[in-house]
């Protein structure tokens, strides 16, 4: 595709011009844009850009394999993990608060990543590291009044208030563009399918689609669950037609059930796809029934505590895409 190709080229020239032979850093969240952001300026300086991952327990099944290791063996970037799991397990304990939550986890995000970002620019103080890239898109820019950095909803993952001795200068080579035309880019750059069409995931990660407090056990029983469900809607052929497609924990919820012989006492989770156009409305998606058969006998077969898989028919608004 030559427009892809040219806005590729004129993309990895505009970076090239911008950071030279300085350093670079990027936060990668495991989302769309900041991989084909990341990737970009990788084409564009190599070596010179180090990416930073915060693997704060939150992601998906495989979401943090994805990016340590298809990432980095598609783009050849430099990657610093950073395992922060003990410590936002440990900072979320018992919160069960929703803002509070998401407080928390934008709070410890940042200072993760500046520890981070502190040692990297340390490493090499005759190369000193001045620019952030970030992957803030088009609809980021015009949401958040035209200035630079995005709208407020990925503040934690954009890294806004860095303290004064980190000061840095902002890349964002995907500024000019929409959601279609980053995951076209980060296929012209080889990016692996499941990253580039990756459906929009909260920045608050699975924390969110826990109804009570997080725990690594709750994680554990909803990462099973949702994997079930994504499983099931990819092998359908549907994925790319389902805007987003939570699945949500109702933890502090148990019924009663009856497995073989015995009667259970398990917790219900909620199905809650939903299409969308750009997440300001949504309507739940009419699934087939097949499908949902297949998931619901999968989840209750296959994950211990799920008793009951239950599916949220309410549009947005009234509803949320996500519960909490
Ligand atoms: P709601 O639930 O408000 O979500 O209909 C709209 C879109 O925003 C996502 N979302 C978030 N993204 N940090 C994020 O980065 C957040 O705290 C957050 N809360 C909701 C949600 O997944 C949907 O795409």
């Amino acid at each position: 595709n030559w427009t892809m190709v040219n806005i590729v080229d004129e993309s990895v020239a505009a970076v090239q011009q911008q950071i030279g032979t300085k350093r670079a850093i990027c936060g990668l969240s495991g989302g769309v844009d900041s991989a084909v952001a990341a990737a970009l300026v990788q084409r564009a300086i190599g070596d010179q850009l180090t990416c930073v991952f915060v693997d704060h327990g939150l992601l998906r099944k495989g979401e943090a394999e994805q990016v340590e290791k298809d990432f980095v063996a598609a783009t050849g970037v430099n990657l610093h993990v950073v395992d922060a799991q003990e410590r936002f397990l440990g900072a979320l304990d018992g919160v069960t608060d929703p803002e509070t939550k998401r407080k928390i986890i934008g709070r410890e995000f940042i200072r993760v990543f500046e520890e981070a970002a502190r040692e990297i620019v340390g490493e090499n103080a005759a190369e000193p590291v001045e620019f952030l890239v970030q992957g803030t898109l088009y609809p980021d820019v015009v949401e958040s009044g035209g200035g630079t950095g995005a709208a407020n909803i990925k503040s934690h993952h954009n890294v806004g208030g860095l303290p004064e001795d980190l000061q840095f200068q902002l890349v964002e080579p995907l500024r000019t563009l929409f959601k279609d035309e980053v995951r076209a880019v980060g296929e012209q750059l080889g990016l692996p399918a499941e990253i580039v069409w990756r459906q929009p995931f909260p920045g608050p990660g699975l924390g969110i689609r826990i109804i009570g407090a997080v725990t690594r056990e709750r994680l554990e029983i909803l990462r099973d669950a949702d994997a079930i469900a994504r499983e099931e809607l990819t092998r359908a052929g549907l994925d790319r037609d389902v805007w987003q497609f939570p699945v949500v924990l109702l933890a502090d919820v148990r019924s009663v059930g009856v497995q073989g012989d015995g009667r259970t006492y398990g917790h219900p989770v909620v199905l809650r796809p939903v299409t969308s156009e750009d997440a300001m409305t949504a309507d739940w998606a009419r699934l087939p029934f097949d499908l949902l058969q297949r998931i619901s006998t999968r989840i209750t077969n296959e994950v211990r505590e799920i008793n009951r898989v239950t599916l949220d028919v309410t549009s947005k608004p009234p509803g949320t895409i996500e519960w909490e």
